[in-house]
């Protein structure tokens, strides 16, 4: 079956597709709801400044927080100091993660100057960066990149050997440039050219929104895993999809009642938690996830003009509760 597992050394990461990091979104309650839902086989940490945890900042210890049923689990760090690095790659293994991944694809101002996507400028200085991670810590290493800083300055697969060889474990490739940022598409020959260039696993990121895109990158590239990101947080149901296409050749469509269940539920697991800036990431979760529902905009607008947490799950059942006791009109010919 198409990605039906990815091991990383003694990893398994079964089915192989990951959930990508992204900052603001990944954070533990979105990670245990979408390992809930099923066919997810690896989650990652939002990306973490080595910097800031090796100065024990509080927002840097927030996003390292994660409980025994999100494993697998990856750290993703970042920063431009070998040594800093090596130090905070130490601290990641002490917190008892499976994985450590370094990022070199953040394409932001802020962070270019001091890690991610800028590193892919200057090979050298990231080699050191390589080996001094790889000496620090035995759990399994992996990077994420992008495919370079320009058009011009592409550099994924002689990035990729060279990781290889300082003994770097998996890449992930989201193959677009750091100028580009989101814009146009990803370039999934790039990915296929990484894994033409080394042995180490490959996963191929970048622009998979629905299973039968994940089946085209596994075909059009040859990768060992699919890594998931700005499709998750709409359609969180993705990674359980392309289990069931792998399995069947189709999938099902999630039910106007299982859409309640879903927000109901992760609503609840981030009032229940007491997150911080709950009500902000149930607004923003709300203006992508209402899309499919049946009347969304009037649930967008309930949940955005809402005082507290416990309001917006309470208007989300209110809504829910009407709109469920309705059946769906049939569709008109
Ligand atoms: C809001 C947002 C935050 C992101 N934060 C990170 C991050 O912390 N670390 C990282 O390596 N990539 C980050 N990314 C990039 C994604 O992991 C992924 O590579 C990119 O979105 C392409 O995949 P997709 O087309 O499936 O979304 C972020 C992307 C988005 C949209």
């Amino acid at each position: 079956m198409v990605f039906e597992e990815l091991k990383i050394r003694h990893v398994s990461i079964r089915p192989a597709h990951i959930l990508a990091p992204m900052a603001g979104i990944t954070d533990t309650v979105f990670r245990r709801f979408i390992k809930q839902l099923g066919g997810c086989g690896l989650i990652m940490t939002e990306f973490v400044s080595s910097e800031g945890m090796l100065r024990h900042n509080l927002k840097s210890q927030r996003y390292l927080y994660y409980t025994e049923e999100e494993r697998p689990i990856t750290a993703q760090i970042f920063g431009a100091d070998p040594d800093h690095l090596a130090e905070a790659a130490r601290m990641i293994e002490d917190l008892g993660f499976d994985l450590i991944d370094l990022n070199l694809g953040c394409p932001a101002k802020k962070v270019v100057k001091c890690g991610g996507s800028g590193l892919l400028r200057d090979l050298p200085l990231l080699q050191q960066i390589f080996r001094k991670i790889r000496a620090a810590v035995t759990i399994p290493f992996t990077v994420k990149i992008r495919s370079g800083w320009s058009d011009e300055e592409i550099v994924a697969a002689p990035v990729a050997r060279m990781a290889e060889d300082c003994g770097v474990e998996a890449i992930a490739v989201h193959p677009r440039t750091r100028m580009q940022g989101y814009s146009g598409r990803a370039r999934w020959d790039i990915i296929a050219e990484v894994k033409a260039n080394v042995r180490i696993p490959v996963i191929g990121n970048g622009d998979v929104m629905t299973p039968p895109d994940a089946e085209a990158l596994h075909d059009q590239t040859g990768c060992d895993a699919v890594m998931i990101g700005r499709a998750a947080p709409t359609n969180p149901w993705i990674f359980r999809q392309m289990m069931e296409y792998f399995r069947s050749g189709t999938y099902s469509e999630p039910a106007e009642a299982d859409r309640y269940e879903l927000i109901r539920s992760y609503y609840a697991m981030l009032v229940q938690e007491n997150m911080p800036g709950a009500i902000g990431k149930m607004k923003q979760f709300a203006s992508w996830f209402t899309h499919g529902v049946r009347n969304g905009a009037e649930l967008r607008r309930q949940v955005q003009s809402a005082q507290s947490a416990r309001e917006v799950l309470d208007r989300v059942d209110e809504f829910f509760t009407n709109i469920l006791s309705f059946p769906c009109p049939a569709p008109t010919a």
